[in-house]
């Protein structure tokens, strides 16, 4: 090979070999603060002073608590992380979730209604009244239910007036609506816990478990067929409503307190967690009511009555409460709590 063609291949080599170290260079180079800071936690971080700053006020990795002059729980906290948790949950869980419970809830009632039709008697109504609540019992109720029925709706607009109410009364209707609900709600929440009281000093007697109350749930209260169930004043069914409504009320009043009165020394982490379950358990108490309701008014023909005048026809007492029946009958020698006609009873008289 002449020496003219040697050099040649020679400074082609040179210039391959050249061109491939640098391709390794400039693959392995920027690997290396990679490979650095495996050992070193700090390598190939830049400072930022802004992130930095965002950081501090945000805490995402550490508790950063500042200075101020602001005498109060967390006052020296700009931003509590957790609440961003809590907003997620309710716009993500608690409204999708609380909207679906409350519309199975419904829809099992209304499917029930249809394919079931109305509880009837199964005896013709004997137009011989008997006295199931007196004017004390039902003044508790219905003041209950007027408080439970003013904080179940202002608080359903307050959860999901955004996406009902906007489209039908604008934004600044809604403002408005929403600011009368949210005053009327933290006003009158406290005065659900004076009826829930009431509540249970009037109806506990007659809702503790009894023997017979395992039977009735057993056979569905009837519902499913099978005819109607021997119960005493309230049967199983009424007991789980009278407990839900009591034990949910009671949750419902104490994890309200700590949401209107913020000044109590709670932190906002308390506040958030007695928000999430305020709203949990109001839309699993409001859902359970639904069925209390149908049941009252509409799924149980000749009930609404005991509530409303105080009185319940014989017929009816002997076929969904017969134990009662017969204590009254017993206790009363069948005569100073029976009456023909409603409102004309003459306690103790006859
Ligand atoms: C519009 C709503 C409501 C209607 C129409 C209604 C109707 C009735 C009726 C007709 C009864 C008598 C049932 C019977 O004679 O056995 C009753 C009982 C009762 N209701 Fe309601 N109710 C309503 C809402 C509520 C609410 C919101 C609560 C509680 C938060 C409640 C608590 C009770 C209790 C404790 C009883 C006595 C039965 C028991 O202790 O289990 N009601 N209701």
């Amino acid at each position: 090979m002449s020496d003219k063609k040697q050099s040649r291949i020679r400074r082609h080599r040179k210039v391959a070999y050249s061109l491939l170290s640098l391709l390794v260079l400039t693959l392995v180079l920027p690997l290396i603060p990679y490979a650095v800071a495996e050992k070193d936690e700090t390598a190939g971080k830049v400072f930022n002073p802004g992130t930095e700053l965002w950081r501090d006020v945000r805490q995402r990795d550490r508790d950063v608590i500042g200075t101020t002059q602001m005498k109060s729980v967390d006052a020296g906290v700009l931003i509590n992380e957790y609440g961003e948790t809590w907003r997620h949950f309710r716009m993500q869980q608690l409204v999708p979730y609380g909207a679906a419970l409350m519309g199975i809830v419904l829809s099992i009632i209304l499917l029930f209604y249809l394919l079931r039709g109305p509880l009837r008697l199964q005896e013709e109504p004997s137009g011989k009244k008997i006295e199931r609540f007196t004017v004390f019992e039902r003044t508790v109720h219905w003041f209950t239910v007027a408080i439970f029925w003013l904080l179940a709706l202002t608080g359903l607009i307050l959860l999901y007036g955004r996406f009902v109410l906007i489209p039908i009364l604008g934004a600044d209707g809604f403002g408005i609506t929403a600011s009368a609900c949210k005053e009327a709600h933290n006003l009158f929440g406290p005065t659900f816990l004076v009826a829930l009281v009431l509540l249970f000093l009037t109806f506990v007697k007659d809702n503790i478990y009894a023997r017979g109350d395992m039977l009735w749930l057993l056979k569905g209260g009837g519902m499913l067929g099978g005819g109607h169930v021997s119960a005493g004043r309230f049967n199983a069914g009424e007991k789980i409503w009278f407990w839900i409504a009591i034990i949910g009320g009671l949750v419902l009043s104490v994890t309200g307190l700590i949401l209107v009165f913020s000044i109590l020394g709670q932190s906002r982490e308390i506040m958030g967690l007695s928000h999430v379950l305020h709203g949990i358990v109001a839309l699993v108490v409001i859902s359970v009511s639904f069925g209390h309701i149908y049941l009252g008014t509409a799924g149980v023909e000749g009930t609404l009555g005991s509530m409303t005048t105080g009185y319940v026809d014989e017929a009816w007492a002997k076929s969904h409460h017969d134990r009662w029946y017969a204590e009254v009958k017993a206790a009363e020698d069948g005569s100073d709590k029976i009456v023909d006609e409603p409102g004309l009873a003459t306690e103790g008289k006859s």
